[in-house]
């Protein structure tokens, strides 16, 4: 687990992008609930940071597909793009990571690979 931030730094509705042995990872505050997540969409690699939180999903700037906080998976695609063919639309899964907080600071395992989150205080 590698210490990202002080957990009072990330404000609700907050995402800001960080570098972890070359790897950009997305940390945010949803909820209240600390989530993070690749930082690129799987769609077409937009920069998901620059997006926003809706629902229990992030919605990527772009084309604003929505990815599921908990599982990673695409949950909804904009009407705007429903005349677009299937390839076009096809996207993969959102890679999400773990995190803990402990002690007031946000830990993240850049090696996690799958969708379970555990808070602890
Ligand atoms: S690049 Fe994210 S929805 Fe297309």
């Amino acid at each position: 687990m590698i210490k990202v931030c002080r957990v009072d730094a990330i404000e609700e509705g907050a995402m800001f992008l960080i570098n972890i042995d070359k790897k950009e990872i997305v940390i945010g505050k949803h909820n209240g609930r600390i989530v993070a997540f690749d930082a690129y969409c799987p769609h077409r690699y937009a920069y998901l940071h620059r997006g926003y939180f809706k629902d229990n999903n992030v919605v990527c700037p772009l084309h604003n597909f929505e990815y599921d906080l908990d599982t990673g998976k695409l949950v909804k695609i904009d009407e705007k793009y429903e005349d677009q063919n299937e390839e076009w639309k096809r996207s993969g899964d959102l890679r999400l990571y773990k995190t803990i907080i402990k002690d007031g600071y946000v830990y993240l395992d850049p090696f996690s690979t799958d969708s379970e989150f555990i808070q602890q205080c």
